[in-house]
């Protein structure tokens, strides 16, 4: 990153504020008591999380509500709580008891429902099935399961008794399973025989077997049966899920654990390198994800929400699970592909089991638009009261899709800010109280303190693109790279390291501008940013300005070397369905007089590639790095392993 700023070019000045019946019904319920509460934030950080984890039940307050030791934080010290408490037990002496926790819908069209009751039971089966094999607190339980409600209970129960979990994507590879267990020492790793999905199995319990073959520290094998297929069983290692949970009790209190206590570890890629494991701990995340789930999407008893996030990601840790079950939720989880047996499944799906709030990623809101608007159109989606969007920057023709057909006009949207380290939500509209631009996550919230600032350190102009950095400890914080405190460290905390002014920042990796109104807009990671002319531009705003052309569907842009210039843009493109006969050469130059007029000449891309797909990791997000090799020649020579569909990448070369 050099010292140059980022020029943020993307305006957009439609505004959106809630409507009154929503508003009136909201917990939080005007922009003055929104204020009012960052305001109380701002003046006492501590005091304000210390009062949003007096909400939850703690076993032994803490002594101390913040310490922080560059750059480690600790949060509720001295305190004990057990999360798995927080999420169930808390909710069995009223009338949730009996609420539908999960519903959960398998691909095939199979449903089940598990209250609050029966997922306690569940749970305290769970624990004390791993406890019968031998795992005590501290231990690290690997999860390499699909959607499945077991998936769930086996994070609760690992939660309950203290031990780890470190859940596996259940998309990924063996090899890519074996690198995660291994660096977590893993003792035993809970699977299922397969896993299904477009209509397909994947053996999971197959791959497992490939990957233990070089794993040494796993002890045993809990194998859930869900597809049916017949699979290896090894003596003395693998249990039947079904056959232990047979011969264990239905009663484990809950273990009283300190509020740092690890709770999880979870792998996420950086750019170059080993994937990261990155190390949660109880209270604080408890904490923060509670009341980011209960304020961003205004949770009432009798929503049904729907978070279509895989659990093997952060999202589906905080916003699928912990979050929704602490505030006593009613959660939709479903198995399969959105697009299976046809596209309007999810849509299916909200009108069934009539979903209030929805929560997805933009990549999936384009694949949404791809498919075309008569398959939301033909199911009612008037259940729906509030939408949310998290993962990549939300490009504001997909933003006014999801606002238009399948928020009815009537759905507020809630663009989230986050990443796997941050553990919660940071910036977000509130749904009641905030005015919305499309393509802005808008403000943190409050307790939380962002900004956008230059390298030096001062912070950015209105509108000036910089780095987005938290400048105060927040309490579902990562702790650390599991293993390797250095790289912590390096990564997060190097860049604006402790001084005199102030206690360290942490550097988030993201460019941004801040406008004037201090909403703020999320260029892409820096390493995204492309310098052109000596201006350097967010490819993700030259992309949206692609997107917004009716017959663009996805678009990925990166740079090549270029004498003059610095660099040149390069766009990958993929066109709509109605789109598909165009003349490519026409339509190239029509892109590219497009994306001048958009934004300027300066973003006007000089390559157009059409392609049939991108290459995405397994949740979505496009590799750019993978382009940017394909353009400037170099040998791909980073981790592929995240990758969705190698064949994407053989085709685009
Ligand atoms: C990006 C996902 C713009 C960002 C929860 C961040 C976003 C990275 C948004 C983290 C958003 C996430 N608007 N960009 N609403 N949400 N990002 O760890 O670049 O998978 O740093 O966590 O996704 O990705 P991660």
């Amino acid at each position: 990153m050099d010292e140059q700023r980022i020029s943020s070019v993307l305006q957009e000045e439609r505004t959106f504020a809630p409507s009154r019946e929503f508003s009136e019904r909201a917990l939080i319920s005007s922009s003055k008591s929104l204020a009012k509460l960052a305001k109380s934030a701002e003046q006492d950080v501590v005091t304000f999380w210390e009062e949003r984890a007096k909400e939850l039940a703690w076993f032994k307050p803490w002594k101390k509500a913040f310490t922080w030791k560059h750059p480690h934080a600790q949060w509720f010290v001295g305190g004990s709580t057990n999360l798995s408490m927080n999420c169930l037990d808390r909710h069995l002496a009223d009338a949730r008891r009996n609420k539908a926790a999960i519903i959960w819908e398998g691909e095939h069209g199979e449903q089940r429902t598990l209250t609050y009751h029966q997922l306690h039971r569940e749970v305290c089966k769970a624990s004390n099935m791993l406890r019968s094999l031998g795992v005590v607190a501290g231990d690290v339980v690997a999860i390499y399961m699909g959607m499945v409600p077991e998936a769930a209970i086996a994070m609760l129960a690992c939660a309950r008794i203290g031990a780890v979990h470190n859940v596996i994507f259940g998309g990924f590879s063996s090899a890519a399973l074996r690198e995660r267990m291994n660096d977590s020492k893993a003792k035993v790793l809970i699977t299922q025989d397969g896993a299904i999905r477009r209509g397909e199995t994947s053996g999971l319990k197959a791959a497992a077997d490939e990957a233990l073959l070089k794993c040494k520290s796993v002890k045993h094998v809990v194998v859930l049966r869900h597809s049916g297929d017949s699979v290896a069983m090894k003596a003395r290692r693998d249990v039947w899920w079904h056959e232990r949970m047979e011969t264990v009790t239905a009663e484990c209190e809950p273990e009283s654990l300190s509020s740092e206590h690890p709770l999880f570890i979870l792998y996420t890629s950086g750019s170059t390198g080993k994937p990261k494991g990155i190390l949660h701990t109880t209270g604080g995340y408890m904490t923060q994800v509670a009341y980011t789930s209960k304020v961003v999407f205004d949770l009432h008893d009798e929503d049904v929400y729907f978070c279509t996030a895989d659990i093997g990601w952060i999202t589906g840790h905080s916003y699928v699970v912990y979050g929704p079950l602490l505030n006593g939720a009613t959660i939709v989880m479903y198995e399969g592909a959105p697009n299976w047996p046809d596209a309007g499944r999810f849509w299916d799906i909200i009108e069934r089991h009539g979903v209030t709030i929805f929560y997805t990623a933009p990549t999936a809101i384009r694949s949404f638009m791809k498919w075309g608007d008569q398959w939301p159109r033909d199911y009612d989606l008037s259940s729906l009261r509030l939408l949310g969007t998290v993962g990549e920057p939300i490009n504001p023709e997909a933003w006014m899709w999801y606002h238009t057909v399948i928020g009815g006009e009537r759905c507020p949207i809630v663009d989230t800010w986050w990443q796997t380290e941050t553990g919660a939500i940071m910036i977000s509209p509130v749904p009641g109280a905030t005015v919305t631009k499309p393509g802005t996550a808008t403000k943190p919230l409050p307790g939380i303190q962002i900004d956008v600032v230059r390298k030096d350190g001062t912070s950015c102009k209105p509108n000036e693109g910089g780095l987005l950095v938290v400048k105060h400890p927040w309490p579902s914080m990562l702790r650390t790279v599991y293993g390797d405190d250095k790289r912590y460290v390096e990564t997060y905390w190097s860049e604006f390291p402790q001084s005199k002014s102030h206690p360290g920042w942490y550097f988030t990796g993201d460019g941004a501008r801040k406008d004037t109104s201090g909403n703020i807009w999320i260029i892409g990671r820096v390493d995204d940013v492309v310098n052109v002319s000596g201006h350097r531009l967010g490819t993700a705003e030259i992309e949206s300005a692609l997107v917004s052309h009716p017959a663009v569907a996805e678009a990925a842009v990166v740079a090549r070397p270029d004498t003059v210039k610095g660099q040149a843009l390069v766009a990958f493109v993929t066109v709509k369905a109605t789109h598909a006969r165009a003349d490519t050469k026409k339509l190239a130059a029509l892109l590219r007089e497009h994306v001048a007029r958009e934004i300027g000449q300066i973003a006007r891309p000089d390559d157009i590639h059409f392609a049939e797909a991108l290459p995405k990791t397994r949740s979505g997000k496009i590799m750019r790095r993978l382009l940017r090799e394909i353009v400037t020649g170099a040998v791909a020579t980073g981790d592929t392993t995240t990758l969705e569909d190698a064949a994407v990448l053989e085709r685009l070369r």
